[in-house]
């Protein structure tokens, strides 16, 4: 529709007809079967909010939004088509592996990819917009949605978030993909103390340096919507948030899209004692710039009390009713309301052969090979040796994690029958124990009371599972364990404060350990765990994620050699639960651990733990050898803007690897404390056995600099060291003047 026709179409428009564009309802208010009052009663939403509402949640599948639009534009007098959103977070119903395993890819093209793919599923599904990415930055794995951030780096993050909204995006102005909208705006990860929903509370330079990146790649992306978190970002509520919207969002980024608030997240704002009512909490959402109001009946009931009191402008709510329809006639709605939406192409796209290749690829480079003591991995096929597969995750479909909520569970390739596919007949199975047997847990998951007894295995089953899985290690040579948090334990409000193995896994790994063979471990969770001891135990140690729809086939390729496994840590991975929050790129303290003149007590570190992670940021193994040598630095910003950096690796071992070539830097003298050393820049590159090759970056001057505690970014001269290699710790050093 032209511009003209769109504003002629607004100015047409009544007040309620026009607050209904900014009240979004989920499903269940538009699904006949499903218009129970109940819901609607407790909202204190009318059967007329539902028909002038502009957007729906969470619905999807081509003949349900089709059928549903189809009814709301009969009801609809301007014909004013709906908005289907949906959380697409890591695959639609071919599922990825979770976001913190995607970013232990170090490979954003290949994300970029998976998330076009999962666009044009999404896109036969009906789907307009999808609230992802969430590229909230997270340094406290007690978070739950840990799961669902590409882990604790601003620049890695910042790749990540631009992929992601790209893969996603791809086509939008050809009528294709699907529009992305940005959460949680903003430091939503930064909740206190890893508690869903707490408050976050930090300095400027930090929110700038480190938290604010990722939103700000998104957005200069053309991220189309972005969502406001749940929680407090120094005492306000993001959802109120003028500053946080109006300052740094429009006028700081430019960004002139739809600004939409979480879950209930208005109504929210009275729990907060930030609002006195739902009028208020309308008033000052609205005001502060959030555009359309998710879930709660705040902008329905309080936006019209406010105009006649005075409170609010017409105006105000123009321009957030003018970038609602915007977005819908840039996706072409006018035109053809049901856009994607076809139960054909639904079939000819979703889960097929070529999906699944992507999510193969993506789910082997995700997998990170913590430990491989002797070279036992990879496992040699002709070696004949026996291997027995034990662990409550060995047959299990559930490897998609908590919000792959429109995923296909039954299309799971599970580790037993990818590990299948190479051994056959040879291999043994046993599950030995259930994944938790903890009947207290899932009532307080929120799962249906008495549900628990049915999924945890009677006393007597549990005894023979786990009688069988010794008698089965008994017989193998080698053991391939798998094991790893529920479900239930990790995502929204799965905030955890012991981050270990669920006490039966432990049981049975330490019983197979008495065995004396071989332990190969799989772990499968949402967050880093705690695995100080599942290491030190283990010969080989596999971090799996949620591994998504092709996790079996991508565990069995790296276990048997096909794949050389490439992936390195997003996140550190803690030695234990007292070092959280821990991140790399902490600020250089007085007194250093190694470095400082003080010796003995009174430095920088625990009396009773390392300092650092178990595993950190950027590590992980691949088969084979390699050397780093000849970094090279030429600091040619005066000339050419850029600072030259070369390094050479040799591929000495006896298989093609990926590395991740890492760099960071750390400003030695800076007019605010600088992290010890914080990535500016990495590259993946392809080493074939034998070859020897020069990998050069060329660093722009703005990696260098930093923001202020006024939020100014500067880059100051001074003097700098340069690190480059194989992880966060292993590297060879530099330095240079600026
Ligand atoms: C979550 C969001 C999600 C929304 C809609 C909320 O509970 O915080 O991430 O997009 O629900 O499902």
């Amino acid at each position: 529709m032209e511009r003209s026709k769109l504003k002629s179409l607004l100015a047409e428009l009544t007040l309620d007809e026009k607050i209904g564009q900014l009240v979004q309802l989920s499903g269940e208010f538009y699904n006949a079967s499903d218009i129970s009052l109940g819901p609607q009663r407790k909202l204190g939403i009318t059967q007329r909010t539902v028909d002038l509402s502009g957007s729906v949640l969470n619905v999807v599948g081509a003949e349900n939004i089709r059928a549903v639009q189809k009814d709301h534009l009969q009801k609809s007098k301007h014909a004013i088509p709906l908005l289907f959103m949906a959380d697409i977070v890591y695959g639609y119903r071919t599922i990825y592996p979770i976001p913190i395993g995607m970013g232990s890819s170090w490979n954003p093209e290949l994300i970029q990819k998976a998330y076009k793919s999962t666009a044009e599923e999404a896109y036969a599904g009906g789907v307009h917009v999808t609230f992802a990415p969430m590229v909230d930055l997270v340094r406290d794995p007690r978070w739950g949605r840990t799961l669902e951030s590409t882990g604790e780096d601003p620049y890695l993050n910042s790749q990540f978030a631009k992929a992601m909204v790209n893969g996603f995006q791809f086509g939008l102005n050809e009528g294709k993909g699907i529009a992305s909208c940005v959460k949680h705006f903003a430091a939503y990860g930064a909740a206190e103390a890893g508690r869903e929903y707490n408050s976050a509370d930090m300095s400027l330079v930090n929110l700038y340096q480190n938290y604010l990146p990722a939103y700000k790649a998104a957005v200069k992306a053309g991220a189309k919507m972005v969502m406001t978190s749940l929680s407090t970002l120094n005492g306000v509520p993001s959802t109120a948030d003028r500053w946080l919207i109006q300052d740094v969002l429009r006028k700081q980024w430019g960004f002139e899209g739809v600004v939409i608030s979480d879950y209930a997240s208005v109504f929210e704002l009275i729990q907060h004692g930030f609002a006195k009512d739902a009028v208020d909490a309308a008033g000052k959402a609205l005001q502060a710039g959030v555009d359309i109001d998710m879930k709660s009946p705040c902008y329905a009931q309080g936006l019209q009390p406010l105009l006649e009191d005075g409170k609010l402008s017409i105006d105000k709510i123009d321009d957030a009713v003018w970038r609602v329809l915007t977005l819908k006639n840039n996706l072409g709605l006018f035109e053809n309301p049901y856009r994607g939406a076809s139960s054909e192409l639904e079939k000819t796209t979703i889960l097929t052969e070529s999906k699944r290749k992507v999510a193969r690829q993506v789910s082997r480079e995700s997998l990170v090979l913590l430990k491989n003591d002797n070279d036992i991995l990879p496992l040699n096929i002709k070696d004949n040796k026996s291997v027995a597969l034990i662990g409550p995750y060995s047959s299990e479909k559930e490897l998609l994690g908590l919000w792959a909520v429109h995923g296909d569970r039954q299309a799971t390739v599970t580790f037993e029958d990818g590990i299948r596919e190479y051994l056959g007949e040879k291999l043994n199975v046993a599950k030995g124990t259930d994944i938790i047997r903890d009947v207290a847990f899932f009532d307080q998951s929120g799962m249906i009371p008495g549900l628990a007894k049915k999924v945890i295995s009677s006393d007597e089953i549990e005894s023979d599972n786990f009688k069988s899985a010794l008698a089965t290690a008994n017989e193998a040579d080698i053991i391939i364990f798998t094991c790893g948090e529920h479900t239930m334990q990790s995502g929204e409000a799965g905030s955890r404060t012991k981050l270990r193995l669920p006490e039966n896994q432990m049981r049975l790994f330490n019983a197979l350990v008495q065995t004396n063979k071989p332990i190969i471990t799989v772990v499968v969770s949402g967050r880093p765990l705690i695995l100080s001891e599942v290491a030190e135990k283990s010969q080989a140690l596999i971090q799996a994620w949620f591994p998504g729809t092709e996790g079996g086939h991508a565990l069995a390729d790296i276990i048997f050699g096909k794949t050389n496994p490439s992936g390195r840590l997003s996140m550190s991975m803690p030695f234990n639960e007292g070092q959280l929050p821990m991140s790399y790129n902490y600020l250089s303290t007085g007194r250093p651990e190694r470095t400082s003149q003080h010796v003995g007590r009174f430095v920088s570190r625990y009396i009773d733990a390392p300092t650092k992670p178990l595993y950190s940021f950027g590590y992980g193994l691949s088969y084979g050898k390699v050397r780093y040598h000849d970094l090279q630095c030429v600091n040619n910003i005066q000339k050419s803007g850029f600072l030259e950096v070369s390094i050479k690796i040799d591929n000495v071992g006896k298989y093609d690897r990926d590395e991740v070539v890492q760099v960071y830097i750390h400003d030695i003298e800076a007019s605010i404390v600088q992290p010890i050393r914080r990535l500016i820049d990495f590259k993946k590159v392809h080493i074939r056995t034998g070859e020897s090759r020069a990998v050069n970056f060329l660093i722009d001057k703005n990696k260098l600099g930093f923001y202020d505690q006024q939020g100014n970014f500067r880059v100051e001269p001074g003097r700098f060291k340069l690190f480059v290699g194989k992880s966060s710790e292993d590297t060879l050093e530099e330095n240079f003047v600026l």
